[in-house]
Protein backbone atom coordinates (compact mmCIF):
# COMPACT_ATOMS: atom_id res chain seq x y z
CA UNK A 1 0.00 0.00 0.00
CA UNK A 2 1.29 3.40 -0.73
CA UNK A 3 2.23 5.77 1.92
CA UNK A 4 -0.01 8.78 2.88
CA UNK A 5 -0.33 11.51 0.42
CA UNK A 6 2.09 14.69 1.36
CA UNK A 7 1.04 17.77 -0.28
CA UNK A 8 3.44 20.98 -0.81
CA UNK A 9 1.20 22.57 1.67
CA UNK A 10 -1.74 22.16 4.11
CA UNK A 11 -3.58 24.76 5.86
CA UNK A 12 -3.24 25.96 9.50
CA UNK A 13 -6.56 25.45 10.97
CA UNK A 14 -7.45 25.55 14.43
CA UNK A 15 -9.82 23.66 15.86
CA UNK A 16 -13.52 23.49 14.76
CA UNK A 17 -14.80 24.58 18.04
CA UNK A 18 -12.77 27.80 18.68
CA UNK A 19 -14.50 29.01 15.61
CA UNK A 20 -17.92 28.90 17.00
CA UNK A 21 -18.13 31.59 19.06
CA UNK A 22 -16.84 34.31 16.13
CA UNK A 23 -19.86 32.96 14.30
CA UNK A 24 -22.52 32.77 16.86
CA UNK A 25 -21.38 36.86 17.24
CA UNK A 26 -21.61 37.38 13.08
CA UNK A 27 -25.46 35.34 13.75
CA UNK A 28 -26.05 38.09 16.78
CA UNK A 29 -24.84 41.15 14.56
CA UNK A 30 -26.60 39.91 11.44
CA UNK A 31 -23.77 42.05 9.68
CA UNK A 32 -22.70 39.11 7.07
CA UNK A 33 -20.50 41.91 5.10
CA UNK A 34 -19.71 45.59 3.74
CA UNK A 35 -17.01 46.51 6.52
CA UNK A 36 -18.90 44.85 9.81
CA UNK A 37 -17.28 44.42 13.40
CA UNK A 38 -15.08 41.43 12.23
CA UNK A 39 -13.93 43.33 9.13
CA UNK A 40 -13.03 45.92 11.58
CA UNK A 41 -11.61 44.33 13.97
CA UNK A 42 -9.42 42.19 11.58
CA UNK A 43 -7.79 45.39 9.86
CA UNK A 44 -7.23 47.02 13.12
CA UNK A 45 -5.24 43.59 14.67
CA UNK A 46 -3.50 43.35 11.54
CA UNK A 47 -1.89 46.84 11.57
CA UNK A 48 -0.96 46.12 15.00
CA UNK A 49 0.33 42.63 13.88
CA UNK A 50 2.14 43.67 11.26
CA UNK A 51 3.47 46.92 12.37
CA UNK A 52 1.63 49.05 9.49
CA UNK A 53 -0.64 52.13 9.71
CA UNK A 54 -3.55 51.35 7.50
CA UNK A 55 -4.40 47.84 5.55
CA UNK A 56 -7.65 47.52 3.43
CA UNK A 57 -9.17 43.95 3.18
CA UNK A 58 -10.02 42.46 0.20
CA UNK A 59 -12.00 39.10 -0.87
CA UNK A 60 -8.45 37.78 -2.74
CA UNK A 61 -5.12 39.25 -3.30
CA UNK A 62 -5.80 39.35 -7.11
CA UNK A 63 -8.58 42.01 -6.87
CA UNK A 64 -6.17 43.75 -4.25
CA UNK A 65 -3.63 43.45 -7.07
CA UNK A 66 -6.11 45.23 -9.72
CA UNK A 67 -7.19 47.63 -7.38
CA UNK A 68 -3.84 48.52 -6.16
CA UNK A 69 -3.25 49.79 -10.02
CA UNK A 70 -6.54 51.34 -9.98
CA UNK A 71 -5.82 53.81 -6.61
CA UNK A 72 -2.37 54.93 -8.40
CA UNK A 73 -4.22 55.35 -11.81
CA UNK A 74 -1.57 53.32 -13.26
CA UNK A 75 -1.37 53.20 -17.06
CA UNK A 76 1.15 52.14 -19.91
CA UNK A 77 3.77 49.89 -19.19
CA UNK A 78 4.62 48.55 -15.87
CA UNK A 79 8.04 46.50 -15.10
CA UNK A 80 7.68 43.32 -13.75
CA UNK A 81 9.13 39.85 -12.77
CA UNK A 82 7.84 36.80 -15.17
CA UNK A 83 9.31 34.57 -11.55
CA UNK A 84 5.62 35.03 -10.17
CA UNK A 85 2.52 33.54 -9.69
CA UNK A 86 0.40 34.43 -12.84
CA UNK A 87 -1.85 36.80 -11.03
CA UNK A 88 1.05 39.37 -10.98
CA UNK A 89 1.03 40.09 -14.67
CA UNK A 90 -2.82 39.20 -14.94
CA UNK A 91 -3.73 42.65 -12.72
CA UNK A 92 -2.00 44.57 -15.64
CA UNK A 93 -3.73 42.78 -18.42
CA UNK A 94 -7.24 43.37 -16.23
CA UNK A 95 -5.92 47.35 -15.85
CA UNK A 96 -5.23 47.94 -19.94
CA UNK A 97 -1.32 47.65 -18.66
CA UNK A 98 1.49 46.59 -21.11
CA UNK A 99 3.60 43.87 -18.54
CA UNK A 100 7.25 44.63 -19.34
CA UNK A 101 9.44 41.39 -18.40
CA UNK A 102 12.69 41.74 -16.45
CA UNK A 103 15.51 39.25 -15.25
CA UNK A 104 15.52 38.11 -11.83
CA UNK A 105 18.66 38.11 -9.41
CA UNK A 106 20.27 34.91 -9.26
CA UNK A 107 20.68 34.55 -5.48
CA UNK A 108 17.23 36.77 -4.40
CA UNK A 109 15.03 35.02 -6.94
CA UNK A 110 13.61 38.87 -7.31
CA UNK A 111 13.43 41.28 -9.51
CA UNK A 112 17.03 42.23 -10.59
CA UNK A 113 17.18 46.30 -10.09
CA UNK A 114 20.55 46.42 -12.02
CA UNK A 115 18.19 45.57 -15.06
CA UNK A 116 15.62 47.79 -14.80
CA UNK A 117 16.57 50.66 -15.96
CA UNK A 118 17.58 49.47 -19.20
CA UNK A 119 13.40 48.38 -19.79
CA UNK A 120 12.46 51.77 -18.98
CA UNK A 121 10.68 54.16 -21.68
CA UNK A 122 8.54 56.83 -22.16
CA UNK A 123 5.02 54.90 -21.31
CA UNK A 124 6.71 52.90 -18.36
CA UNK A 125 4.69 54.58 -14.90
CA UNK A 126 5.30 51.73 -12.44
CA UNK A 127 7.65 48.95 -10.93
CA UNK A 128 5.56 46.01 -9.77
CA UNK A 129 8.10 43.06 -8.07
CA UNK A 130 7.08 40.15 -6.32
CA UNK A 131 8.83 39.43 -2.72
CA UNK A 132 9.14 35.64 -3.93
CA UNK A 133 8.78 33.26 -1.36
CA UNK A 134 8.76 36.08 1.42
CA UNK A 135 12.39 37.01 0.44
CA UNK A 136 12.75 40.68 0.25
CA UNK A 137 13.47 42.41 -2.72
CA UNK A 138 16.76 45.10 -2.90
CA UNK A 139 14.21 47.53 -1.65
CA UNK A 140 16.21 50.70 -1.58
CA UNK A 141 18.09 49.57 -5.05
CA UNK A 142 14.52 49.59 -6.62
CA UNK A 143 13.20 52.50 -4.71
CA UNK A 144 16.44 55.10 -6.26
CA UNK A 145 15.34 54.02 -9.84
CA UNK A 146 11.72 54.55 -9.27
CA UNK A 147 12.95 58.21 -7.78
CA UNK A 148 15.35 58.80 -10.63
CA UNK A 149 12.56 57.83 -13.17
CA UNK A 150 9.74 59.36 -11.17
CA UNK A 151 8.35 55.96 -10.87
CA UNK A 152 5.40 54.43 -8.70
CA UNK A 153 6.39 51.15 -7.13
CA UNK A 154 3.65 48.39 -6.04
CA UNK A 155 4.65 45.38 -4.25
CA UNK A 156 2.98 41.90 -5.02
CA UNK A 157 4.20 40.79 -1.20
CA UNK A 158 1.63 37.78 -1.15
CA UNK A 159 3.92 36.11 0.26
CA UNK A 160 5.54 38.27 2.59
CA UNK A 161 3.40 38.08 5.77
CA UNK A 162 4.93 39.20 8.65
CA UNK A 163 8.62 39.59 7.06
CA UNK A 164 10.89 42.18 8.58
CA UNK A 165 14.15 43.63 8.09
CA UNK A 166 16.10 45.48 10.92
CA UNK A 167 13.34 48.74 10.34
CA UNK A 168 10.41 46.59 11.05
CA UNK A 169 7.67 45.34 8.25
CA UNK A 170 9.06 44.79 4.41
CA UNK A 171 5.29 45.81 3.78
CA UNK A 172 6.56 49.42 4.45
CA UNK A 173 8.53 49.70 0.91
CA UNK A 174 7.29 51.29 -2.34
CA UNK A 175 3.60 53.53 -2.77
CA UNK A 176 1.89 49.97 -1.92
CA UNK A 177 2.01 46.64 -0.79
CA UNK A 178 -0.60 43.57 -1.48
CA UNK A 179 -1.01 40.65 0.48
CA UNK A 180 -2.73 37.43 -0.31
CA UNK A 181 -4.68 35.26 2.13
CA UNK A 182 -5.27 32.49 -0.18
CA UNK A 183 -5.53 28.83 1.80
CA UNK A 184 -2.20 28.43 0.53
CA UNK A 185 -0.25 31.32 2.20
CA UNK A 186 0.89 31.37 5.76
CA UNK A 187 -1.93 33.38 7.16
CA UNK A 188 -5.02 32.73 5.43
CA UNK A 189 -8.50 33.35 5.58
CA UNK A 190 -10.00 30.55 3.28
CA UNK A 191 -9.58 33.19 0.11
CA UNK A 192 -8.15 36.92 1.25
CA UNK A 193 -5.88 39.76 0.66
CA UNK A 194 -5.46 43.38 1.83
CA UNK A 195 -3.63 46.29 0.53
CA UNK A 196 -1.19 48.20 2.53
CA UNK A 197 -1.56 51.80 2.06
CA UNK A 198 0.56 54.48 3.57
CA UNK A 199 -1.81 57.23 4.91
CA UNK A 200 -5.55 57.52 5.55
CA UNK A 201 -6.85 59.25 2.57
CA UNK A 202 -5.29 56.49 0.12
CA UNK A 203 -6.93 53.86 2.40
CA UNK A 204 -10.08 55.86 1.68
CA UNK A 205 -9.96 55.75 -1.78
CA UNK A 206 -9.34 51.96 -1.85
CA UNK A 207 -12.26 51.59 0.35
CA UNK A 208 -14.32 53.43 -1.99
CA UNK A 209 -12.68 51.24 -5.58
CA UNK A 210 -13.43 48.04 -3.97
CA UNK A 211 -16.89 48.87 -2.86
CA UNK A 212 -18.04 49.95 -6.49
CA UNK A 213 -16.59 53.11 -6.29
CA UNK A 214 -19.31 54.38 -3.24
CA UNK A 215 -18.85 57.35 -1.44
CA UNK A 216 -21.71 57.77 -0.12
CA UNK A 217 -25.79 56.17 -1.05
CA UNK A 218 -25.91 58.39 -3.74
CA UNK A 219 -22.61 58.69 -5.34
CA UNK A 220 -20.13 56.52 -7.24
CA UNK A 221 -16.76 58.26 -8.29
CA UNK A 222 -15.35 55.22 -9.83
CA UNK A 223 -15.82 52.12 -12.16
CA UNK A 224 -14.92 50.69 -9.11
CA UNK A 225 -14.95 46.28 -7.97
CA UNK A 226 -16.50 44.20 -5.28
CA UNK A 227 -13.42 43.23 -3.91
CA UNK A 228 -14.80 43.47 -0.21
CA UNK A 229 -13.81 40.43 2.51
CA UNK A 230 -16.92 39.22 4.53
CA UNK A 231 -17.19 38.89 8.11
CA UNK A 232 -16.99 35.09 8.15
CA UNK A 233 -13.59 35.67 6.12
CA UNK A 234 -12.56 37.88 8.32
CA UNK A 235 -13.47 36.53 11.54
CA UNK A 236 -11.72 33.58 10.70
CA UNK A 237 -8.43 35.88 9.98
CA UNK A 238 -8.84 36.96 13.79
CA UNK A 239 -8.76 33.54 14.78
CA UNK A 240 -5.79 32.49 12.54
CA UNK A 241 -3.60 35.63 13.93
CA UNK A 242 -3.82 34.13 17.38
CA UNK A 243 -2.22 30.80 16.10
CA UNK A 244 0.50 32.76 13.93
CA UNK A 245 3.52 33.27 15.71
CA UNK A 246 3.19 29.26 16.74
CA UNK A 247 2.53 28.18 12.57
CA UNK A 248 5.73 30.31 11.66
CA UNK A 249 7.73 28.71 14.81
CA UNK A 250 6.94 25.50 13.19
CA UNK A 251 7.81 26.14 9.72
CA UNK A 252 10.61 27.12 10.63
CA UNK A 253 11.67 24.01 12.38
CA UNK A 254 10.87 22.17 8.97
CA UNK A 255 13.17 24.88 7.25
CA UNK A 256 15.99 24.05 9.18
CA UNK A 257 15.37 20.17 9.47
CA UNK A 258 15.34 20.41 5.70
CA UNK A 259 18.76 22.31 5.53
CA UNK A 260 20.17 19.88 7.95
CA UNK A 261 18.94 16.54 5.93
CA UNK A 262 19.77 17.77 2.59
CA UNK A 263 22.91 19.03 3.52
CA UNK A 264 24.75 16.44 2.15
CA UNK A 265 23.31 15.49 -1.01
CA UNK A 266 25.19 17.08 -3.88
CA UNK A 267 23.05 18.54 -6.68
CA UNK A 268 20.45 20.10 -3.78
CA UNK A 269 20.90 23.55 -3.37
CA UNK A 270 18.39 24.89 -0.57
CA UNK A 271 17.80 28.47 -1.95
CA UNK A 272 18.59 31.37 1.50
CA UNK A 273 16.51 33.74 2.54
CA UNK A 274 17.40 37.35 1.49
CA UNK A 275 18.84 38.78 4.92
CA UNK A 276 15.26 38.80 6.34
CA UNK A 277 15.63 39.54 10.09
CA UNK A 278 12.21 37.74 10.53
CA UNK A 279 11.22 35.26 7.76
CA UNK A 280 8.20 33.52 7.40
CA UNK A 281 9.15 29.92 5.82
CA UNK A 282 6.10 30.25 3.25
CA UNK A 283 8.30 28.28 1.10
CA UNK A 284 10.58 25.63 0.61
CA UNK A 285 12.79 26.02 -2.78
CA UNK A 286 15.13 23.65 -3.66
CA UNK A 287 17.40 23.62 -6.80
CA UNK A 288 17.91 21.19 -8.79
CA UNK A 289 21.38 21.32 -10.10
CA UNK A 290 23.47 19.56 -12.58
CA UNK A 291 25.38 17.60 -9.78
CA UNK A 292 22.28 15.40 -8.97
CA UNK A 293 21.66 12.52 -10.98
CA UNK A 294 18.15 13.20 -12.09
CA UNK A 295 16.71 16.71 -13.96
CA UNK A 296 14.40 18.31 -11.54
CA UNK A 297 11.01 16.75 -13.61
CA UNK A 298 12.44 13.22 -13.20
CA UNK A 299 12.67 14.20 -9.18
CA UNK A 300 9.45 15.76 -9.58
CA UNK A 301 8.27 12.88 -10.74
CA UNK A 302 9.79 10.16 -8.91
CA UNK A 303 8.58 12.21 -5.67
CA UNK A 304 5.00 11.82 -7.39
CA UNK A 305 5.50 7.99 -7.55
CA UNK A 306 6.43 8.21 -3.99
CA UNK A 307 2.60 10.32 -3.08
CA UNK A 308 4.96 13.26 -2.00
CA UNK A 309 3.32 16.56 -4.80
CA UNK A 310 6.05 18.95 -5.10
CA UNK A 311 5.39 21.48 -6.97
CA UNK A 312 7.23 23.46 -9.28
CA UNK A 313 6.72 27.16 -8.43
CA UNK A 314 7.48 29.08 -11.33
CA UNK A 315 7.16 27.29 -14.02
CA UNK A 316 6.61 28.04 -16.97
CA UNK A 317 7.36 31.73 -16.56
CA UNK A 318 4.79 33.74 -16.42
CA UNK A 319 6.40 35.11 -19.70
CA UNK A 320 5.66 31.89 -21.35
CA UNK A 321 1.98 31.74 -21.32
CA UNK A 322 0.57 32.77 -24.53
CA UNK A 323 -1.33 36.08 -23.07
CA UNK A 324 2.01 37.08 -22.60
CA UNK A 325 4.74 35.05 -25.04
CA UNK A 326 4.29 37.68 -27.70
CA UNK A 327 5.59 40.93 -25.61
CA UNK A 328 9.11 41.69 -27.10
CA UNK A 329 10.39 41.12 -22.97
CA UNK A 330 9.28 37.82 -22.80
CA UNK A 331 11.79 36.62 -24.91
CA UNK A 332 14.44 33.83 -23.65
CA UNK A 333 17.48 35.57 -24.19
CA UNK A 334 15.80 38.84 -22.54
CA UNK A 335 15.45 36.57 -19.46
CA UNK A 336 18.26 34.10 -18.65
CA UNK A 337 18.58 33.28 -15.16
CA UNK A 338 14.87 33.07 -14.82
CA UNK A 339 14.48 30.73 -17.65
CA UNK A 340 17.24 28.65 -15.99
CA UNK A 341 15.76 29.09 -12.14
CA UNK A 342 12.42 27.46 -13.63
CA UNK A 343 14.06 24.84 -14.91
CA UNK A 344 15.80 23.75 -11.58
CA UNK A 345 13.48 24.67 -9.06
CA UNK A 346 11.00 22.49 -7.05
CA UNK A 347 9.32 23.35 -4.10
CA UNK A 348 9.63 20.98 -1.46
CA UNK A 349 5.91 20.38 1.33
CA UNK A 350 6.26 22.51 3.87
CA UNK A 351 3.53 23.59 6.35
CA UNK A 352 3.52 23.60 10.25
CA UNK A 353 1.91 19.70 10.94
CA UNK A 354 4.59 18.45 8.95
CA UNK A 355 6.28 15.85 11.16
CA UNK A 356 10.08 15.08 11.56
CA UNK A 357 9.53 11.85 9.74
CA UNK A 358 7.67 13.10 7.04
CA UNK A 359 10.70 15.14 5.93
CA UNK A 360 12.94 12.12 6.67
CA UNK A 361 10.39 10.48 4.35
CA UNK A 362 10.93 13.46 1.75
CA UNK A 363 14.61 13.74 1.33
CA UNK A 364 14.66 9.48 1.64
CA UNK A 365 13.13 9.79 -1.61
CA UNK A 366 15.63 12.11 -3.00
CA UNK A 367 18.11 10.77 -2.50
CA UNK A 368 17.34 7.03 -3.29
CA UNK A 369 15.69 8.80 -6.88
CA UNK A 370 19.48 10.06 -7.36
CA UNK A 371 21.26 6.33 -6.20
CA UNK A 372 22.76 7.71 -3.37
C1 LIG B 1 2.88 36.14 -6.01
C2 LIG B 1 1.39 36.04 -5.97
N1 LIG B 1 0.66 37.11 -6.37
C3 LIG B 1 -0.68 37.10 -6.34
C4 LIG B 1 -1.38 36.00 -5.90
C5 LIG B 1 -2.87 36.03 -5.96
O1 LIG B 1 -3.46 35.94 -4.72
P1 LIG B 1 -4.94 35.33 -4.55
O2 LIG B 1 -4.86 33.86 -4.81
O3 LIG B 1 -5.27 35.64 -3.13
O4 LIG B 1 -5.82 36.03 -5.51
C6 LIG B 1 -0.66 34.86 -5.47
C7 LIG B 1 -1.27 33.62 -4.97
O5 LIG B 1 -2.24 33.13 -5.01
C8 LIG B 1 0.74 34.88 -5.51
O6 LIG B 1 1.46 33.80 -5.16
Amino acid sequence: MSEKPVFVTQPHLPELDEFIPYLRSIWGSKTLTNGGPMHKQLEASLCEYLGVEHISLFSNGTLALVTALQALRVTGEVITTPYSFVATAHSLLWNGIKPVFVDIDPVTLNLDPAKIESAITPQTTAIMPVHCYGHPCDVEAIQRVADNYNLRVIYDAAHAFGVKDAGGSILRYGDLSILSFHATKVFNTFEGGAIICPDEKTKKRIDQLKNFGFVDEVTVVAPGINGKMSEVNAAFGLLQLQHIDAAINKRRMVDQTYRELLKDIVGIRCVDDAGEVRANYSYFPVLVESAYPLCRDELYAKLKESNIFARRYFYPLISEFPMYRGCASARTENLPMARKVSEKVLCLPIYPALEREELERVVRVIRQAGGL
